[in-house]
């Protein structure tokens, strides 16, 4: 038996290797850190490499002092400028970037140096080494490694209550109430993850922020978070709301003009620095989504932004980070010219030449908001002279919020590859976000991450794959993405090939088929925007409001018209040969047709299918593919510990049935829109299914379901008013044999109903609805696509003319709903 671990150490367990490959290692005799600073990320490093020798190989390491540098069998840690001080050969190093090191084992290994560029350079060379030893990797004579990026933040969307918006993983590990938590032990562990993937900077409170922030009380939290962070060499930034001024100082304007308004900012910056010395600065979200900012009072983007960069310049090297994320969310739709993706460029065009140097303007991939697929912001090729930051999302808010996995690199190398051909040079993403492109000192990334305090951090072991990854993709764009998921495996489930390769297999196929069940063809993830779960399918929440996220699905077609000849423009916004090739439907490739087209359902693909045939197969072979991954897991049991094995399996068995939700929910809807029949004949037709309407009900009552298409046959049963346990009953019809039976219910907010199901009075299975608290995603408390879901009972012996009875018990608000049964004959998905 493996012990059960939790998660908290995540990819930094440091695994014993097995004891016949630790004997094939030197004995280290020392560690010698070239620093005595006890705060200094040098000494971290010193102390993680004791503590990673003493798990990895069970040896037990002395720290030494400088003096000792000379021995042999040693490791020394420092930085290259510490080394060479002290007498050390750096020859042969070559020139680093910030932050970079170089890794040298000579002897066989037995004598290592690990020295930076800095003292965080220092740190992530000794956690490379550890994790080379982890995975029984060759440690290398020379390595020397420097990242794309100064810039490779975090975001946290945590609030002062301690809730967090968009986390799925519990509440915040660092506010609480209104203040700083007093156990800031998660925080400084979360630094350590952080500081292993190399990355240096983070805002910890939510973008949407609260005037309460700069309160005395929270100064000194805000500097008691810096302290624990800053030994693994990790900033922190701040997140403010514009309206602060008139709020917490009690002003009559927040104006960025008003000279009362800039002492009072300069006043709270002198204060914040005087907590927090090295404070990376300010993330301004501000004319957005109902948040004040400076066109309320009738002033620029960059009266405000430099208003904050002056307040910084007096103190240290600390930036603004102005969101790009500004747009009118009451769009008027039926003006065909309007589009929320034109929005940051109309913001923010004219004003690259008015920034102050530290102002950087923090830009999402796309230009909507974290959908499963989209084109680079059109912004990115819009800025010269003012540096970026390039915003990510780790938080899965439209990619199944870690209840569905999806390994976002693929994902993100659509960005990062994407030249923008800027002037007609090469433009990668990646290297205008790295500064190379316009000879930026400083650029890079960021991403909205919001661990909790769950302790898988993420709400869900597969999904710290991303966190990691996104360390790795901030230091390196171009790394294969399968190679960085093999080394999380290894790290995180230990040294078996084929825990590797069934990991790798899922997450490398993840997030195509999560695209595939959840929107296809540059139409956005089909989630429901209007409830704000931003989670299960609701097609139709895309139209018919202001929020912009439009289809334009009619029963013709579907579609933006984003072009400059009969559109909204937006492909003009990108430069002269990308534009081009969006603007006209054949040099669109597919897979982004319908973010730049408006096009008939019948319109032909380059893969010579029609968009509603592509639809329909997509969301088959998309729902099949999930179906598939908690039979790989499976194969799993008992080669990594109970604990982990289940918590994973739950979800990968949750999400093949919620899969298959979404594929019936939007084939249901275009179906219905065009009428148009799927050729292969599997739209709306469910040789397998039992609908719940249809059955002899008592206590039951049947409800339209809204929208309709998250019921089969748009209806379900719900227990009636004040009934404590209602049946539905019927007939199987189906022939004797073994079948997996699948029950299709809504599991909601409100209550925990109860539910068993008999045949011929014989009990076959029972379970509550709880997901609420076994799930991480946003709820909503109805009968919709968000609580839809499937338990299955496997391997079932029918009888033809058995009876089928379902118990339900009502709780609260939520009636005990059920939407149909199927009976599964092996093989058959339905
Ligand atoms: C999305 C998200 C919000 C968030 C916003 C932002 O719209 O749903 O919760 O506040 O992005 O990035 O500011």
């Amino acid at each position: 038996m493996r012990p059960n671990e939790t998660g908290i150490e995540a990819w930094l367990r440091d695994a014993a290797l097995p004891a016949e490959i630790a004997a094939t290692y030197p004995h280290y005799a020392a560690i010698v850190p070239l620093t005595t600073a006890k705060d200094s990320p040098v000494y971290t490093a010193a102390t993680e490499l004791q503590l990673g020798l003493s798990k990895i190989l069970r040896q037990t390491v002395t720290l030494r002092p400088e003096s000792e540098l000379a021995s042999s069998a040693t490791l020394v840690v420092g930085t290259v400028d510490a080394f060479a001080a002290a007498g050390g050969d750096v020859r042969g190093i070559p020139d680093l970037k910030e932050d970079g090191f170089s890794l040298l084992c000579r002897d066989g290994g037995a004598s290592v140096k690990i020295l930076g560029e800095n003292e965080r350079g220092a740190l992530y060379g000794a956690f490379e080494f550890l994790m080379l030893l982890s995975q029984n990797k060759p440690l290398p004579d020379l390595y020397s490694s420097s990242p794309s990026a100064p810039i490779r933040w975090v975001n946290q969307w945590d609030n002062l209550d301690g809730t967090i918006e968009r986390g799925y993983a519990g509440p915040s590990i660092y506010f609480k109430d209104g203040y700083v938590v007093e156990d800031l032990t998660r925080a400084a562990q979360y630094a350590r993850l952080m500081a292993s993937v190399r990355l240096n900077g983070i805002i910890v409170n939510n973008v949407n922020s609260d005037s309460k922030l700069f309160s005395p009380t929270n100064m000194k939290g805000l500097a008691r978070i810096a302290d624990v962070m800053r030994p693994w060499g990790v900033r922190i930034g701040v997140a403010l709301y514009f309206d602060t001024p008139k709020g917490l100082g009690g002003l009559s304007t927040s104006d960025p003009l008003d000279p009362d308004v800039v002492a009072w900012w300069d006043e709270i910056t002198t204060s914040l620095y005087r907590h927090v010395p090295d404070m990376l600065g300010y993330l301004i979200k501000a004319n957005s989504e109902g948040q004040p900012g400076p066109l309320t009072y009738g002033r620029t983007l960059a009266d405000a932004a430099n208003m904050f960069a002056r307040a910084l310049q007096k103190h240290g090297d600390g930036i603004v980070m102005y969101r790009a994320f500004v747009y009118n969310h009451h769009l008027d739709e039926s003006n065909w010219k309007n589009d929320r993706a034109n929005a940051a460029v109309e913001y923010f065009d004219g004003l690259d030449n008015e920034f102050e140097d530290n102002v950087l303007v923090q830009i999402k991939y796309g230009p909507i908001d974290f959908q499963i697929r989209e084109p680079p912001s059109p912004l990115l090729a819009h800025l010269r002279k003012t540096p970026i930051i390039l915003e990510l999302q780790v938080a899965q808010e439209y990619l199944g919020q870690q209840d569905h996995v999806v390994y976002l690199p693929p994902l993100w190398r659509t960005i990062f590859d994407f030249d923008l051909q800027i002037d007609d040079r090469p433009s990668a993403v990646r290297d205008i976000v790295s500064g190379a492109r316009f000879n930026w000192d400083r650029a890079g990334y960021a991403a909205v991450v919001n661990v909790g305090n769950d302790p898988t951090w993420l709400g869900s072991h597969l999904a710290m794959s991303n966190l990691y990854a996104y360390g790795r993709y901030t230091w390196d764009p171009t790394s294969d993405e399968e190679g960085v998921i093999r080394d999380w495996t290894r790290l995180t489930f230990g040294l078996n090939e084929t825990v590797e390769s069934a990991v790798t297999q899922i997450s490398m196929q993840s997030w195509r088929t999560y695209e595939d069940y959840s929107g296809n063809l540059g139409i956005q993830t089909l989630c429901d925007i209007v409830k704000t779960c931003h989670y299960g399918p609701s097609p139709a929440a895309h139209d018919g409001n202001g929020w912009g996220q439009w289809t334009r699905a009619d029963e013709h077609g579907l579609g933006m018209d984003r072009t400059v000849a009969t559109g909204t423009g937006n492909a003009g916004q990108y430069p002269s040969a990308v534009a081009k090739r969006f603007e006209e439907i054949e040099t669109t490739p597919d897979e982004l047709l319908l973010w730049f087209h408006h096009v008939p359902y019948t319109h032909i693909l380059k893969s010579g299918k029609t968009v509603i045939q592509h639809f329909y197969d997509a969301h088959y072979e998309g729902s099949q593919v999930a179906q598939t991954f908690p039979r790989q897991w499976e194969t799993l049991r008992g080669l990594i510990d109970d604990a982990r094995f289940e918590h994973v399996l739950f979800r990968l068995e949750y999400q093949a049935g919620h899969a298959l939700v979404w594929r019936d929910s939007v084939c249901m809807f275009y179906y219905a829109k065009c009428g148009i029949a799927d050729s292969q004949g599997r739209v709306g037709n469910h040789a397998w299914r039992i609908e719940a309407e249809e059955m002899e009900l008592d206590g039951y009552e049947v409800v339209a379901v809204t929208p309709f298409e998250a019921a089969s046959g748009s209806k379900a049963i719900v227990a009636a008013d004040g009934v404590q346990t209602a049946t539905a009953q019927c007939t199987v019809g189906f022939d004797s044999g073994v079948y997996d039976v699948a029950v299709n219910y809504y599991d909601h907010l409100g209550g925990n109903s109860e539910y068993q199901i008999f045949l011929n009075e014989r009990l076959i299975g029972a379970w509550s609805g709880n997901l609420e608290d076994r799930l991480g995603h946003d709820f909503s408390d109805l009968v919709d696509g968000h609580s839809a879901t499937r338990i299955y009972l496997r391997q079932v012996a029918v009888g033809k003319g058995d009876r089928l009875k379902i118990v339900g018990r009502p709780d609260g608000a939520e009636r005990a709903p059920i939407d149909y049964v199927s009976f599964l004959p092996e093989g058959i998905i339905d």
